[in-house]
C-alpha cells in the first residue's frame, strides 16, 4: 500500500485522492480470488450476478479469469448516501431477469459496507431456491457495526473511509480511475 497522490485530481473542491490500492495489487488479488472460486465450483455451471454500477470493473476482471461455463446477470440498485457511511434506503433500478432455481449463484459486488445491498439482492435470489448462493466482494469496510450479511470471499478489508476508483464512485464520478483511492478532505 502506498500513500502517494494519484494522477487523477479530485473533481470536488477541498477534496483530494490518496492512493489506497494500486492497480497491480488489485489484479493480483482478483486472480487469487478467481483461483479460489474455481476450486469450489470446479467446472460446474455458474450464474454470476453483478451489482451495478460499482462492481463493473471487478466483475469484468473476475469473469475473464473464471474458466467454468457461466451466465452473467446484472442487477442495479441505488443506495445513495453521499460520502456518509450511514445506511440509506435501497432502491431497485434493474431487477434480476434470470431464473436461478437449481443453479449455483455467485453474487459479486464492489464493497460490503452496511450489508444492506447484498442482503436485499440475496433475499431475491434465495426466493428462487438456487442450488447454492455465495458472495464475493472486492472490498469490505471494517466498521464498528457488523454488516447485515458477510461475504464468502473478500478481496481487501479496508478502514472505514470513503473510497473511489475501479468502479466505485462519488456523485457518479471517479469510476474510471484504475486504482482504488481514498477521497479525503485536504
Ligand atoms: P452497503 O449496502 O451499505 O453494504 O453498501 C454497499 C454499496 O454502497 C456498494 O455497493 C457501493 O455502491 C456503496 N458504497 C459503500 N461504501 C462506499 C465507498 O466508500 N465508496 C463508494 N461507494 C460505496
Ligand atoms: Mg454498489
Amino acid at each position: 500500500m502506498s500513500n502517494g497522490r494519484i494522477g487523477h485530481g479530485s473533481s470536488h473542491p477541498g477534496y483530494e485522492l490518496a492512493m489506497l490500492i494500486p492497480r497491480a495489487e488489485i489484479q493480483r488479488r482478483v486472480a487469487a480470488l478467481a483461483r479460489r472460486i474455481h476450486r469450489i465450483y470446479d467446472n460446474q455451471p455458474l450464474v454470476v450476478i453483478g451489482v451495478m454500477s460499482g462492481a463493473l470493473f471487478f466483475l469484468s476482471d473476475l469473469l475473464r479469469r473464471l474458466e467454468q461455463p457461466l451466465q452473467v446477470e446484472l442487477v442495479t440498485l441505488r443506495s445513495y448516501r453521499g460520502k456518509s457511511t450511514k445506511p440509506s434506503k435501497i432502491q431497485w433500478i434493474h431487477r434480476m431477469q434470470a431464473d436461478v432455481a437449481g443453479k449455483h449463484v455467485l453474487l459479486v459486488d464492489d464493497i460490503l459496507d452496511s450489508g444492506q445491498t447484498l442482503a436485499t439482492v440475496l433475499r431475491t435470489i434465495r426466493r428462487q431456491k438456487p442450488l447454492s448462493c455465495r458472495t464475493c466482494v472486492l472490498l469490505r469496510k471494517e466498521r464498528a457495526e457488523k454488516p447485515k450479511v458477510e461475504a464468502d470471499w473478500i478481496g481487501f478489508p479496508i478502514a472505514d473511509v470513503f473510497v473511489v476508483g475501479y468502479g466505485l464512485d462519488f456523485d457518479g464520478l471517479y469510476r474510471n480511475i484504475p486504482d482504488i483511492a481514498v477521497l479525503q478532505q485536504k
